[in-house]
Parts: structure tokens; C-alpha cells; sequence
């Protein structure tokens, strides 16, 4: 039988497995890393993807300013990915944003081929003078950062 990808919103019992995902990106690098105690306060902005009711993916939406949210904490476990999981993802998140009225939805990342496939486009990231001092004050990379900003309008 095939299996079934089901995507909803994240609940305080997900921390712990959104907590392994997004530490194992963090670790390497490519994503910055949240605390149990930072997932449980933000744990209204997550959702998460189930593969016959296995937690395998996650991702998070951020409201940057009027029109404009940015996704963030998008990953897949390994073993899991290349399967249209993230993409399912970004397709819910993108939902979410157009169900609040916001036009542009925006990421940081080094996944650039990802996101052009799912009608995102490249930006500078001097455009987002919301993102700039947000959050990225948490990230070794700050002074450095190298991730690419990319961009998609809702309408
Ligand atoms: C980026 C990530 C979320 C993509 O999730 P995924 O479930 O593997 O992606 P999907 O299977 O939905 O891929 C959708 C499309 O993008 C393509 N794609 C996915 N990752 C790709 C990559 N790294 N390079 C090129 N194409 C890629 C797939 O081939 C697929 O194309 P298709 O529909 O024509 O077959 C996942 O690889 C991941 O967790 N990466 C590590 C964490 C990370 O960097 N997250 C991004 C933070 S913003």
C-alpha cells in the first residue's frame, strides 16, 4: 500500500521529535538551532509532516512584518527526503500565509534548487531589512552569512 503524507499543525507532543530534526540540521550547520523551551513557546507557528503517522518533517512560519512571512526550520529526517515530503510543506506553510492576507513568503537557505523547483525565485537579502537583526543575532554567522535569500509572492 502507499504510504500517506499528512501535513497539520505541530502540538506541544511534537516537541521532542521537532527538537531531534531541527538539532541534526543545526549541528550541521545548516539551520539555527531552538530549545525545547523556545519549541513549546513557538509551537503555534510549526507544522509538521507525517508519514503513516511517523513524524518526519517539519518547518515553521514567522511573521516578518505586514506582507511578508518567512519560513523557517524546514527539514526532512534523513532517509525521508526526495520523496515531495518538503515540498508538501512549503505548499501548507504557503496556505497558512494566504489564509492571514500575506502576499510574500521568504526563506534563508542554502537549498536554493529546492525552493526554485516549488516557484520561489532569488533575491538579494538587502531587501528584507525586517529579517535583519531579528533573529539572525542568534547565529554564529551573523557578520558571515552566506545562506541565499529567496522569495514568492502569494497573489
Ligand atoms: C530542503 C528539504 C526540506 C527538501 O525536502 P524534500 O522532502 O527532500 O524535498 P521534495 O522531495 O519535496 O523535493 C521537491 C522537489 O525539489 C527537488 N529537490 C529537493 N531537494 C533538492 C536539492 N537539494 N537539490 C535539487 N533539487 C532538490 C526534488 O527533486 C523535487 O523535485 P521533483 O518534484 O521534480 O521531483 C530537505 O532536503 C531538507 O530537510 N534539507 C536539510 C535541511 C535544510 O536545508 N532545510 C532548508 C532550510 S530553509
Amino acid at each position: 500500500m502507499k504510504a500517506t503524507v499528512t501535513v497539520r499543525k505541530a502540538s506541544s507532543e511534537d516537541v521532542e521529535k521537532l527538537y531531534h530534526i531541527i538539532q541534526g540540521y543545526a549541528q550541521q550547520g545548516i539551520m539555527l538551532p531552538r530549545s525545547i523551551e523556545t519549541l513549546h513557546q513557538q509551537i503555534d507557528t510549526f507544522v509538521v509532516a507525517e508519514l503513516d503517522e511517523v513524524l518526519v518533517g517539519c518547518g515553521s512560519l514567522t511573521r516578518l512584518g505586514p506582507d511578508l512571512v518567512e519560513i523557517r526550520s524546514l527539514g526532512i529526517s534523513e532517509g525521508y527526503k526526495g520523496q515531495g515530503i518538503g515540498g508538501k510543506l512549503v505548499a501548507f506553510l504557503e496556505g497558512q500565509a494566504r489564509s492571514m492576507n500575506i502576499v510574500k513568503i521568504m526563506a534563508l537557505t542554502y537549498e536554493v534548487a529546492f525552493f526554485l523547483k516549488n516557484g520561489f525565485t532569488l533575491v538579494p537579502k538587502e531587501i528584507f531589512p525586517e529579517k535583519v537583526w531579528k533573529d539572525c543575532i542568534h547565529c554564529k554567522k551573523q557578520y558571515c552569512c552566506d545562506e541565499i535569500a529567496v522569495l514568492k509572492r502569494l497573489d
